[in-house]
């Protein structure tokens, strides 16, 4: 049995960005697993199961790709699972000073191995919060994102931004 890439986020939403991630990851791996956090700490601007939901649709063309999601520490939700690593996109050396930390943690807490991807180029700049605040101020995040998220955000905060 080969490896299932545990590929972990908030995805509030998803962008173009985490689904390079995913595609890449699903021709690398036998399976990919795609959890969506919970985290009843922070706000989202898209509830659970809106972000799964927009996952499941945009994921729906990539072979091997289930959705989940999960609350509480991401090595006990990897634990669940035979053969898993973790797989994280990486578009700077900003991200990786606080992934190294995540993947020795994660390493020392359940023995959970994380690889790291590099970002396509093309999405080196791009995050979910930019596409929110882009959004929030009636900026176009065509291309960004996939078509039914941008139609997502455009009925949760209107054609020129502004939360309803
Ligand atoms: O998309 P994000 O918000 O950058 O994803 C961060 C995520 C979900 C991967 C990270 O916050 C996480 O794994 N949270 C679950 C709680 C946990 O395991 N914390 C310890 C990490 S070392």
């Amino acid at each position: 049995m080969g490896l299932t890439a545990l590929c972990p986020g908030t995805f509030d939403p998803v962008t173009n960005g985490h689904l390079d991630i995913i595609e890449r990851a699903s021709q690398t791996f036998e399976a990919v697993v795609v959890a969506v956090l919970e985290n009843p700490s922070k706000q989202p601007m898209f509830s659970l199961e809106e972000r799964v939901a927009m996952l499941e649709k945009a994921c729906s063309g990539i072979p091997g790709v289930e959705v989940a999601a999960f609350s509480g520490l991401l090595v006990d939700f990897a634990r669940e699972r035979p053969q898993v690593v973790i797989v994280k996109g990486l578009r700077a050396v900003t991200d990786y000073e606080f992934e190294i930390q995540m993947a020795q943690m994660n390493h020392r807490l359940g023995a959970v191995e994380t690889l790291f991807m590099p970002t396509n180029p093309s999405w080196s700049f791009l995050s979910s919060s930019l596409v929110k605040e882009v959004a929030r101020f009636g900026g176009d995040v065509d291309g960004l994102v996939p078509e039914e998220v941008r139609a997502q955000l455009r009925e949760r905060l209107g054609p020129t931004g502004g939360d309803r």
